[in-house]
């Protein structure tokens, strides 16, 4: 595979082929080889996300460090699933400013379009997930090498098969299943003004909720799976309430990371450092994303609980990229009163003094 030109690729371009690389590699023993990007930037995008890694294992390692790229993940049990839809918010919170209820929005979209793989596609591969972010969307894609959609809902016209499986009830078998996974997602893409996109065996479906497009055809060059991208954009307000809705009425998801991850029997969100953040405590940039995670977290709660348990030091740069900002953006009174610090040893109690006392004085610029 040549990408040695390649000047530009998305990950809504590459990942429906990684299923099938991973097919015929590990179940018909075809080899192959990787000609990785020249350009520096997409050398990097290959081997970070694991493109290159799954591509040709015996030649490249899959990512050594996944904090500031979220790679390839690859499931083939809802146990898997699961994991996998945490790491992916877990990443998503520790990098945009997302509200929880958008969260939840996409955490159930994920949950549906991944459970689609397992539930009917299969895929004697499993299921590959893909999340990225960009200023103000974010976008998964989840692919897989399995039946296909059409074949699935038993249907001969491949595109008119794609629009029944996005219709509202449109399943495979409405005894159980209701049929609302891919409505539900295509709808949180279109209210927001994002993108839905579904390719499978020889259908194509593509919507933009921002300039209206609606595309469905037969394609000449069919996929052997199904691949399903949605893009949503996180601004807009209340997404949940205003998109997810089925019969007209609204649909309250049952997971929420936000609660599973920091909820206490009290009612507090707690954000333990040593178990969130103890590969971050040494620098500027793991400040940044336990910042934005903790802001996450304040943009529903009036207060939230950092709990130093267990952790004797943290750098300067650190306490001043959470602590000092924090302290800055928030103002002191409601600082004081939003964040609740918790088994706070004397050593870092000295270190989060100092770093507000400077931070204070040279404000809040993002280079300074
Ligand atoms: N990855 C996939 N591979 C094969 N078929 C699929 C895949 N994803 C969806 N389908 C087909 O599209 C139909 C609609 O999917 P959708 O998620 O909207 O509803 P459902 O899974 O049937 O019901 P629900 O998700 O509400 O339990 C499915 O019944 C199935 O036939
Ligand atoms: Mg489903």
């Amino acid at each position: 595979m040549d990408f040695g030109q390649c000047q530009g690729i998305v990950a809504g371009a590459i990942l429906p082929a990684i299923p099938l690389i991973v097919r015929y590699r590990e179940q018909e023993n075809v080899a192959f080889k990787l000609d990785p990007p020249s350009k520096p930037d997409l050398y990097r995008l290959f081997d970070n996300t694991g493109w290159a890694h799954l591509i040709e294992p015996q030649r490249f390692d899959p990512p050594a460090d996944p904090r500031d790229h979220v790679p390839v993940r690859r499931y083939a049990t809802s146990d898997e699933q699961y994991d996998s839809v945490d790491q992916l918010l877990e990443f998503l919170t520790r990098h945009i400013s997302i509200e929880r209820e958008t969260l939840i929005a996409l955490e159930w979209a994920l949950h549906e379009i991944m459970d689609n793989v397992l539930s009917h596609a299969k895929s004697s591969v499993g299921g590959f997930v893909q999340a990225t972010h960009y200023d103000h969307a974010l976008e998964f894609i989840v692919a897989d090498a399995g039946i296909g959609i059409p074949q699935s809902l038993n249907m001969r016209d491949h595109a008119a098969a794609l629009e029944r499986a996005v219709s509202e009830g449109g399943t495979r078998d409405a005894r159980s299943n209701q049929g609302n996974g891919l409505y539900g997602t295509l709808q949180l893409a279109l209210v927001s003004g994002g993108q839905f996109e579904i390719h499978s065996a020889n259908g194509m479906l593509y919507l933009d909720g921002n300039s209206g497009a609606q595309r469905s055809r037969e394609v000449r060059s069919p996929l052997n799976g199904t691949s399903v991208r949605c893009r949503i954009d996180i601004r807009e307000p209340n997404l949940l309430q205003a998109a997810l809705r089925f019969r007209g009425r609204r649909h309250d998801p049952q997971h929420d990371y936000t609660e599973r991850t920091f909820g206490t029997d009290g009612g507090e969100m707690v954000y333990a450092i040593r178990e969130r953040a103890i590969r971050d405590l040494g620098s500027r940039t793991g400040g940044a994303r336990v910042r934005r995670q903790i802001e996450n977290l304040l943009s529903d709660q009036d207060h939230v609980v950092i709990d130093f348990q267990d952790v004797d030091v943290v750098s300067s740069s650190f306490a001043d990229e959470v602590f000092g900002r924090l302290f800055v953006d928030l103002g002191p009174r409601s600082f004081m009163s939003r964040i609740v610090l918790h088994n706070v040893n004397a050593t870092i109690d000295g270190l989060i003094d100092r770093a507000i006392v400077q931070r204070t004085r040279t404000g809040n610029d993002p280079k300074a």
